[in-house]
């Protein structure tokens, strides 16, 4: 079957999956900055992206640039607010839903990973909002947390569990 691996990655977590991917199943990886535009027959699309502020990074854009191609289309979001189903539609909103229902695309499954946070890498923006969440939600007692700031102190203290081995119970779906 042909298929590719496309991610879209600012600090590399989405990157490193979707190489992962790439190498386990012998399919070609792109970023989805560079994915060629000639190639027309492939049966399935797997994107990884990095998840910011909700929505999957690049991947309206590039629904929106590959609307011609007649391919099912994996979605993996790697982010730091874990859903509590590996497998669940929630992850991506209605616009990006009803986007896809736009184009030849088809939607088949979505999934998540687990990202990770590594403070002295990010950006000062960023850093700041990170670092002000992380404030934020170290102030409430552990009951008054809500399940994200749960998740935002255990990836900024690096106790979440992004672990390469996580995508295990993936492939075998993949
Ligand atoms: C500014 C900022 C916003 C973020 N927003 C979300 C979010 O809405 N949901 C989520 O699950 N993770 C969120 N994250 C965590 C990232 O998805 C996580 O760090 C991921 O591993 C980044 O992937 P990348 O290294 O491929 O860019 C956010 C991180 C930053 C720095």
């Amino acid at each position: 079957m042909n298929k590719v691996v496309v991610y879209a990655s600012r600090y590399g977590t989405s990157k490193q999956y979707a190489h992962e991917i790439g190498k386990k199943k012998n399919i070609p990886v792109y970023s989805s900055k560079d994915f060629p535009n000639n190639l027309f027959d492939i049966e399935e699309i797997i994107y990884v992206g990095a998840t910011y502020m909700g929505k999957i990074l690049d991947l309206r854009k590039f629904i929106k640039k590959q609307a011609a191609l007649h391919s099912k289309l994996i979605i993996i979001s790697v982010g730091i607010y874990s859903p509590e189903n590996l497998k669940t539609y929630y992850l991506i909103d209605k616009k990006t839903k009803s986007s896809i229902e736009k184009t030849n695309l088809i939607l088949k499954k979505v999934y998540y990973l687990s990202g990770k946070l590594d403070i002295k890498n990010l950006s000062f923006k960023h850093k700041f909002l990170i670092n002000l969440l992380y404030k934020n939600a170290k102030k409430k007692d552990l009951i008054e947390l809500t399940k994200n700031e749960l998740d935002i102190i255990n990836a900024y203290e690096q106790t979440s569990d992004f672990r390469l081995s996580k995508l295990e119970k993936l492939m075998s779906e993949l």
